[in-house]
């Protein structure tokens, strides 16, 4: 059976690709951010995930405002990563579990998510610099990867309470499956940031900190907020919040926080991480 260990959430600014092809992980700038991850692998290396649900949002590589799904699930064998021009190293590419995949098509289509399939996807710095922050050292990925892209780029975006609605779908999906998979969740972006228009550089502390304490165990909460408040609090671009609660949707057992970081600011964003674990197993004997 497949089981979830857990979840991760972590921004994806493309500088943090940048600092890590180019070493800085202890230039003083950078230590308090990358320092943030050094328990995280620490988790990473007892829960074991073999394969990663990453949700994340397209930056116009793989989708442009011409054709742009609301939710689309990747069903390949692989994944290239492509840079769209932020400069960053291309990483080696990232290999798919085709079969889960499709049970989590499936699933999610019958659970009434008419998702967009992609045979074929390109993966971006959203998707690409957390995994490099979680499996440093040159992409030899030692999990296989399933990329889930939510539009929080062209409004209309999909409601904070539809993507936890989502991640719940993608949590009964996953353990529903009968092959052996220990599944880590992963969400990617915010917290708040803003890169466009006369609020660029708009940060807020207050909210992000709201946002980490209240997903843990009240991620309900969250799913209160509208796209336009979302918007308001968290800037034109925090609205990729969405991610993580899909993210701690699909976390269907009992949920404990193993380690948080949060820094400001890496480039234009507060940057922020957040593990948790999840004990599916005990909630599925339970039932
Ligand atoms: C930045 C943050 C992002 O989430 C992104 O996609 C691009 C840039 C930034 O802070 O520079
Ligand atoms: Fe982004």
């Amino acid at each position: 059976m497949a089981t979830i260990v857990g979840g991760i959430a972590t921004s994806h600014i493309p500088a943090i690709g940048k600092a890590i092809a180019e070493k800085k992980q202890n230039e003083p700038y950078w230590k308090p951010f990358f320092d943030g991850y050094v328990a995280t692998r620490e988790w990473l290396a007892k829960a074991r995930p073999d394969v990663v649900v990453s949700i994340y949002n397209d930056h116009g590589l793989n989708f442009f405002l011409d054709k742009l799904p609301t939710f689309a699930v990747g069903a390949a064998a692989e994944y290239k990563n492509s840079d769209e021009g932020w400069g960053l190293p291309v990483l080696n590419a990232f290999p798919g579990e085709p079969e889960l995949s499709w049970h989590l098509i499936e699933s999610l289509v019958a659970d009434e998510f008419d998702v967009t399939t992609c045979q074929q996807m390109t993966v971006d710095h959203g998707f690409a610099v957390p995994m490099g922050l979680l499996w440093p050292g040159g992409g030899q990925w030692p999990v296989k990867s399933i990329p889930i892209s939510i539009n929080t780029v062209q409004h209309p975006l999909p409601s904070a309470k539809r993507c936890f609605k989502l991640g719940q779908a993608i949590g009964r999906a996953i353990e529903a499956y009968d092959k052996d998979a220990r599944v880590l969740i992963l969400g990617t972006g915010g917290l708040s940031h803003q890169l466009d228009g006369t609020r660029a550089g708009f940060i807020n502390k207050e909210f992000d900190q709201l946002c980490m304490s209240k997903i843990v165990n009240e991620p309900e909460a969250l799913t209160r907020y509208s796209i336009p408040e979302l918007v308001e609090n968290a800037g034109s671009q925090g609205v990729e919040f969405l991610n993580w609660l899909t993210m701690r949707g699909a976390l269907t057992g009992a949920v404990s926080k193993i380690h948080s970081n949060y820094h400001v600011p890496i480039s234009n964003t507060a940057g922020a991480t957040l593990v948790l674990e999840n004990r599916a197993t005990a909630r599925r004997q339970a039932a």
